[in-house]
């Protein structure tokens, strides 16, 4: 289906499929890095291939999540404009929210679950997060709204997961990051009687294994990157789920800084509709093989990629299997 700009229609439904080819490039890109000590290089080669990516994407899309501000990142930096119509206007106007390797150090060391990520938006559809820690809580579809609550100790959360569930304690997994910082959730969570799945990063694809039964994980707990979590939240509107996030400042800069990016109440909790609104689109593809997706596998003349894309408006989720010929492709998919 042509878009009409003068439609008002926003999102052409193909734009998914045309987002998967983007996070496609960055991991082809990435996989290169696989395993070789230098997570700057595995970044920065995702990033170029993605940006490369966007150019064949027929949007002018403005970047809200991603790789820093103008001054500080060179590209794909917030407030750039990316997709064949950046330059010359036209085409829908969305919102791009970008994370080309999520999983910079996991890449370096060859660990498991990193990947691209990219989701988009109506313009004004994502939280401008700052890029700084966000506090998240998340559990999957088919439960009581409210069931959970970001403010409540892990132990009532975990009891009122269970009544809801209709489960014990016991058969309940929680997702939280490695941290010493996350140690009394740990503690407490354990003695509640829980099970406890510790990554050592990642918590996009972290958040998104609660909506994925056969991940086993129940309630995904702690604090991560904000940036991160709009992206996590891009994800669980499409494939369903109920998440709260609520930020995490350090200091009277950061809250000076996100007023600007247009957050007026620093205590709020939001909810998955406050960082990720209207018709939303999310694709990643695997770098490194995790629970969600299989890593790129490299072949002679070629390579393998596995991918997941969604949309809220549809909530069709689809896997797609990728066989890369690098003899046939274009150049700037080729990595
Ligand atoms: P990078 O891809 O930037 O390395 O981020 C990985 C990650 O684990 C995110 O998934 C998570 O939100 C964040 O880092 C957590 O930050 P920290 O490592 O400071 O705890």
């Amino acid at each position: 289906m042509a878009h009409d700009p003068s439609s008002g229609q926003v999102v052409d439904r193909n734009l998914a499929l045309e987002l998967v080819r983007v996070t496609e490039a960055a991991a082809l890109a990435a996989s290169r890095w696989m395993g070789r000590g230098d997570k700057n290089a595995a970044d920065g080669a995702a990033v170029e291939a993605m940006r490369r990516a966007f150019d064949t994407v027929a949007i002018t899309g403005t970047v809200v999540i991603g790789e820093g501000e103008m001054d500080e990142a060179p590209m794909l930096y917030i407030g750039e404009k990316v997709g064949l119509y950046a330059k010359a206007g036209g085409g829908p106007e969305v919102d791009i929210a970008v994370d080309p390797l999520e999983g910079t150090s996991l890449t370096a060391k060859g660990g498991p679950n990193a990947m691209a990520v990219v989701a988009l938006a109506e313009r004004g559809g994502f939280l401008h997060a700052p890029d700084i820690y966000m506090e998240k809580l998340a559990i999957g579809p088919g439960l009581p709204a409210g069931v959970v609550h970001i403010d409540e100790a892990p132990e009532k959360n975990l009891r009122e997961l269970a009544k809801a569930k209709k489960v014990d304690i016991s058969d309940l997994v929680v997702c939280l990051l490695d941290r010493d910082r996350h140690k009394d959730k740990i503690k407490a969570c354990r003695a509640a009687g829980a099970r406890i799945v510790l990554i050592p990063d990642g918590d996009v694809s972290g958040v998104v294994q609660v909506s994925q039964p056969e991940t086993g994980v129940d309630l995904y707990l702690g604090s991560g990157g904000a940036p991160e979590g709009v992206l996590a939240a891009a994800a669980l509107r499409c494939i369903g789920g109920q998440m709260q996030g609520k930020l995490l400042f350090e200091d009277d800069s950061q809250i000076a800084r996100a007023r600007e990016m247009g957050v007026t109440d620093p205590n709020r909790v939001y909810h998955l509709e406050d960082m990720a609104r209207g018709d939303v689109m999310f694709a990643a593809t695997g770098v490194t093989t995790g629970p969600m997706l299989k890593g790129v596998r490299r072949y002679h003349g070629g390579a393998f990629t596995h991918s997941i894309v969604m949309r809220s408006k549809s909530g069709t989720v689809r896997f797609v299997e990728g066989h890369h010929n690098f003899a046939l492709k274009p150049s700037a998919f080729v990595a």
